[in-house]
């Protein structure tokens, strides 16, 4: 069956390519669009997953188109309903999200400034780092109501904290239930009262002292597969919570999910794209849904929204 509907993914690198993968073997699309500025690339890669789709059996068509900083090339993403922004450099050992930050503000200004003009309505979903600011950035060049644009983080962060609890109690990944807010980095903030195993608390289960090491093992989780990979960073678990969001837009699922969303006035934070939870649908976030904290969760969110409000203000001049 034929799918609906246009996404565009900017970046072919490995975020991004994956990405298209996910989205494209979904085959809820009529069309994936990779672009990249680098000519041959994502035709070269456009072109080898649409030769996967005789295999794996989707019909979703595959289009890669490379583009130049004056918007050459950009009429490939026109009528995209979505717009995933990969473009930027990647981390080496050592480096701190926050190291990107005027290297990628660059790219992800033209990237947006271009994406704009061709793809008006689309909701965007940014996934360049530092993200928090990176998605502010993309919001304020785009002139797009804050609904429209979002942030990937929370999910992975979520996903990778998740999956240090299972492997420490030997249950399956399905049974465990776990939640981070806050910034993607130094800042985010685990919320052990959300966090579930099969339904019992997770304070019930492990020790406060295990849970932390959990909590710092998940705050580290990029620099750890930056440092074992060398050149690069992750992008198996990222480019699935991308494209999961991406899907629930597609799909106007009204799925929650931890995002990086536009938060006014909800556990009274105003004005400032920060990682909380959000009903996502067609427009992009249709609202944040504010959870109860304790009072130290609450605490430490409205900490972090306060260190990338600072961020996020020395962005718009980059
Ligand atoms: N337009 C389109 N693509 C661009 C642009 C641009 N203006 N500038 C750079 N790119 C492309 C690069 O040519 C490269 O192919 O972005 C791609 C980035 O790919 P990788 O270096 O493989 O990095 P990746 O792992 O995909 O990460 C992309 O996501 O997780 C974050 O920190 C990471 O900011 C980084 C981004």
């Amino acid at each position: 069956m034929a799918g609906k509907g246009k996404v565009t993914v900017v970046g072919a690198g490995f975020y991004g390519s994956t990405t298209a993968q996910r989205l494209a073997e979904y085959d809820i699309f009529a069309e994936v669009v990779l672009t990249d500025i680098i000519e041959g690339r994502p035709e070269g890669l456009a072109l080898d997953m649409n030769q996967s789709r005789p295999i794996e059996g989707f019909e979703t068509k595959v289009t890669g188109q490379a583009t130049g900083q004056a918007g050459e090339g950009y009429q490939a993403i026109a009528g995209s309903g979505i717009v995933i922004i990969t473009a930027g450099l990647p981390r080496k050992p050592g480096m701190s999200r926050m190291d990107l930050i005027e290297t990628n503000a660059k790219i992800v200004r033209n990237v947006v400034e271009n994406v704009t003009k061709y793809a008006p309505d689309a909701v965007l979903i940014v996934v360049s780092n530092p993200l928090d600011e990176m998605t502010a950035l993309a919001a304020k060049v785009s002139g797009f109501p804050a609904h429209r644009v979002m942030g990937q983080a929370g999910m992975l962060d979520t996903a990778r904290f998740s999956f240090f609890v299972a492997e420490r109690l030997g249950v399956p990944v399905g049974s465990v239930r776990t939640l981070t807010l806050g910034s993607h980095g130094d800042t985010m903030v685990p919320v052990p009262s959300a966090c579930t195993v099969d339904g019992k608390p997770l304070a019930s289960l492990l020790s406060a002292a295990d849970i932390d090491q959990l909590v710092t093992r998940t705050r580290n989780g990029g620099g750890e597969i930056v440092a074992l990979l060398k050149t690069g960073s992750a992008y198996y678990a990222p480019s699935a919570a991308a494209a999961r969001m991406a899907r629930a837009v597609a799909e106007d699922s009204g799925a929650v999910m931890p995002v990086c969303a536009w938060v006014d006035g909800q556990y009274g934070i105003s004005g400032v794209y920060l990682g909380v939870e959000a009903e996502i649908g067609a427009g992009g976030v249709r609202r944040v849904v504010e959870r109860e904290l304790t009072g130290s969760e609450l605490a430490d969110l409205r900490t972090a929204a306060e260190a990338v409000r600072a961020k996020q203000a020395d962005v718009a001049s980059l």
